[in-house]
């Protein structure tokens, strides 16, 4: 009975599969909002009203993202691959996932180094690690803006995202808080006979029962992905 097809493996990651990267999370102490308001750089206003400021502010972490490498828990969530079919949702801008080797990856949140349309957020463009600087324009001819969903936005893959929870078979969260929906979401869409894990060093919220293995990702990550596969 389908004895070759691969068991279904999803992944949601947030910022705390990145930490050990050097990429700092948003809301533990010394990260990124402690020291920008969302208000000020994460929302479609704060663009409007200092557009220079919000690119400066997305410049800033993309050239972070060119000096840094992925970790052991991004390279063993790549090998996975060997044994399941695995898919990762993930809520990070970084593109540390691909860079360690996994094959599909999903942003909810954009990726740093795509810019695109304003007005046409399907128009858009590889950048790599290059600034965008007012003038930049995107295919319609409009002002090049960074691909990443502000706060307020639309988040256009949340459907297929939920789609392949719904279709999950084990279901592993990392380094997510589960503060912002409607990512936090998606565990819901888990069936309820799906094996969960969560990988974090602090109690997150969930609300249904799973393995939790309260590691920092590389540690937590490459333990639960030697269990996986034996
Ligand atoms: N390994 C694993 N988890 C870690 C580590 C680590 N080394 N260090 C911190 N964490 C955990 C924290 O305990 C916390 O649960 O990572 C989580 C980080 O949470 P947040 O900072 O809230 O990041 P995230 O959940 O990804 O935020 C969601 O909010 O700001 C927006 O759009 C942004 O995508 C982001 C979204």
């Amino acid at each position: 009975m389908g004895g070759m097809e691969k068991k279904r493996i999803v992944v949601l990651t947030g910022a705390g599969v990145s930490a050990e990267s050097g990429i700092s999370t948003f809301r533990d102490s010394d990260g990124l909002w402690e020291h920008y308001r969302v208000e000020d750089v994460a929302t479609h206003e704060a663009y409007e009203r200092d557009p220079a400021l919000v690119l400066d502010f997305y410049n800033q972490r993309r050239r972070q993202l060119a000096e840094v490498q992925p970790n052991e828990a991004h390279r063993q969530l790549a090998r996975l691959e060997e044994r399941y079919s695995v898919e990762v949702i993930t809520q990070n801008i970084d593109n540390l996932h691909e860079r360690a080797g996994s094959s599909r990856v999903l942003h909810l949140h954009g990726e740093l180094t795509k810019g695109r349309s304003d007005a046409r957020p399907e128009l858009t463009v590889d950048i790599g690690y290059s600034d965008i600087r007012l003038g930049d324009l995107a295919p319609d001819g409009t002002q090049l803006r960074p691909h990443i969903v502000w706060f307020g936005e639309a988040v256009p893959n949340i459907e297929p995202a939920a789609e392949l929870c719904s279709e999950a078979e084990i279901f592993i969260v990392v380094g997510t808080s589960m503060a912002v929906y409607p990512a936090a979401g998606l565990i819901h869409y888990v069936p309820r006979e799906a094996e969960c894990y969560v990988v974090d060093p602090k109690e997150v919220p969930v609300s249904r029962r799973v393995n939790f293995i309260r590691e920092v990702a590389t540690r937590g990550v490459t333990q639960l992905v030697n269990q996986l596969m034996q």
